[in-house]
């Protein structure tokens, strides 16, 4: 995998080296991985250009340096409801708080990821941006806010900061430019550009009768690929769009699938570059104006007006790209119309398994995401086309490494982890590696979902992980059915979440991480992860006997220490 300079995941970096005036700070935080990618190229090329480079992941980014610091580049990722990624919550508490010293003579950039479909699109870009104005920088560029197409945006912001920097900073003698470990990873491994077609062996729904929920139990081989991963890496998958949906929107058009478009430097059929190249059902922001202006439509008029931004965000929440192709007609050609879509980007899967059991395979637990709108089926992308995927079938696949998820190195820590609904996933793989290495440290599962008859994923598993000493404690908190745990005796009929379970069990908790246990959580990251945060601060500050403040700072530093660690979405 690429390289990167000291992203030390754990506490405090070495001490501070005084940086030459003329070196290049580029600081990432990345959740999916592209920010990482993107500053590791533009760190690469800063590098080949005689320039002196620092990379540096954002938690390991020493912020009391920031005041000697002249030039710095951020590559940053804004989550769902307008969160920083995990990775860099404490570099941007600290530039947007008051601590934050004045900065008159840095000199900064920043580029800012995001998703145009959430209407908090770019937000942590567009803060640090903001913010590192007023306290006295300068901006070598404007911000650059990238879609998850890196082409439009991203990648000419890269190219343009290279420029810049490369004009405005010495380049300093080769002697004192920092190494970076080469960037390219082993050659005939399978990447994200280069995926790998893995068979399918099985897929097996694993919600019972009566479920609303359609989750999937995938086994996937990897045998002969050379991809390896650990327990809390994702598996990346390049989804292909169901089959249906691509007809309704060539019908919608009035398009014939089999007419030739070109893309970059591809000429493909209409139906082939919508099945595999291009996203359609989420809406983008740019595609909704472009289709606003094609549309002879009042109602779409209002997007393009000055206070429209209300109705495109209520747009991009209510209808997918069918409807709205339906909705409101609007005359495209094949061409624009898929230059304008977003291109279709691969989707990342907690593995659910460890090579120390399965071996050459991977196992997911996947959501399938599907609803009725009046008479018509609509679905999540990639989930829709695991769920229809065969058993014999290849898909394209690839690892990405999660190092912010790992079990902790010293096998005799304890590990508590938090995993509603397909959450879980990643704790299977690590019950699984603990028990076949012989960890000797205990685990403790904190799982949830609406009905214990018809949702407790992976049941059996677990019973048989707790009577064989490889499970120490396992908590339920079936939300739908008031049941909170296996042999408890007063289950009490309220619904319950997760986070109920901590509190109830608020003085053990606290014991097991006084006593030095790592703490996970996976799942949604809107609600769940929120509520349990915020639980785990009360539990902390009710067992520790310390106020709200002092238990944020001792869950800070667990996160720093590598000992709270969330892998959410
Ligand atoms: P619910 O659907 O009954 O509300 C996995 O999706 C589980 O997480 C479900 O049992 C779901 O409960 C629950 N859940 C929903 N919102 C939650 C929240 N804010 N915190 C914790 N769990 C939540």
């Amino acid at each position: 995998r690429a390289g990167v300079a000291p992203a030390a995941r754990t506490a405090v970096p070495a001490a501070p080296e005084a940086q030459p005036a003329t070196t290049l700070t580029i600081v990432y935080g990345s959740q999916t991985g592209n920010a990482k990618r993107l500053a590791e190229s533009l760190a690469g090329q800063a590098e080949a250009a005689g320039l002196a480079v620092r990379l540096l992941r954002a938690d390991a980014y020493p912020t009391r340096e920031l005041k000697n610091e002249r030039y710095l580049y951020v590559v940053i990722s804004t989550q769902g409801d307008g969160d920083p990624p995990d990775d860099a919550r404490g570099f941007v508490e600290f530039i947007s708080g008051k601590r934050a010293p004045a900065l008159p003579e840095l000199k900064f950039a920043v580029l800012g990821l995001g998703d145009s479909s959430y209407p908090q699109f770019c937000e942590i870009g567009r803060k640090l941006d903001t913010r590192l104005a007023e306290l006295g920088a300068t901006r070598l560029l404007d911000r650059g806010d990238a879609d998850l197409d890196l082409e439009t945006v991203a990648e000419p912001w890269v190219t343009r900061a290279l420029t810049v920097a490369r004009e405005t900073i010495k380049s300093t003698p080769r002697a004192s430019v920092t190494p970076l470990r080469p960037l390219a990873a082993a050659p005939s491994a399978p990447t994200r550009e280069a995926p790998f077609a893995a068979e399918l062996l099985a897929n097996q729904r694993i919600t019972g009768r009566g479920s609303d929920r359609d989750i999937r139990h995938l086994e996937i081989s990897l045998e002969g690929s050379g991809l390896h991963y650990e327990p809390g890496d994702a598996l990346g998958i390049w989804p292909v769009n169901p089959p249906a949906l691509v007809e309704a929107v060539l019908h919608a058009l009035g398009f014939d699938g089999e007419q030739p478009v070109t893309l970059g430097n591809d000429s493909l059929s209409l139906r082939e570059a919508l099945l595999r190249r291009r996203e359609l059902t989420r809406l983008s922001r740019p595609f909704l104006l472009q289709h606003a202006k094609r549309a002879r439509s009042d109602v779409l008029d209002g997007v393009l007006a000055p206070e429209g931004a209300a109705l495109l965000a209520s747009l991009i929440a209510e209808q997918q790209l069918i409807d709205l192709l339906r909705t409101y007609p609007a005359s495209w050609t094949a061409d624009e119309f898929v230059a304008a879509l977003r291109p279709l980007t691969p989707r990342l899967y907690s593995i659910a398994s460890s090579q120390a059991v399965v071996g050459e395979e991977a196992h997911l637990t996947v959501a399938h995401v599907e609803y009725a709108v009046g008479e018509e089926l609509r679905w999540g992308t990639a989930s829709n086309f695991l769920a229809r995927a065969a058993e014999g079938e290849h898909l394209p696949v690839f690892v990405e490494a999660n190092e912010r998820f790992r079990l902790p190195a010293d096998t005799s820590r304890d590990v508590i982890m938090i995993g509603p609904g397909t959450g879980v996933a990643p704790f299977r793989g690590f019950v699984q590696h603990r028990a076949e290495t012989g960890a000797s440290g205990r685990n403790w599962l904190v799982f949830g979902n609406p009905h214990a008859r018809t949702d407790f994923l992976y049941q059996i598993e677990w019973q048989d992980a707790l009577k064989r000493g490889q499970l120490h404690r396992l908590d339920l908190a079936f939300s739908r059915d008031g049941i909170r745990a296996v042999g408890h005796a007063d289950a009490t009929p309220a619904k319950t979440y997760v986070q109920h379970c901590l509190r109830e069990n608020g003085r053990e908790l606290f014991a097991w991480l006084e006593s030095g246990a790592h703490l996970y959580v996976c799942g949604d990251a809107t609600r769940m992860a929120r509520d349990v945060h915020a639980t785990l601060v009360d539990v902390i500050a009710e067992h520790g006997g310390r106020d709200a403040e002092a238990a944020t700072d001792y869950l800070n530093d667990l996160q720093s220490q590598g000992r709270y660690a969330r892998d959410v979405y």
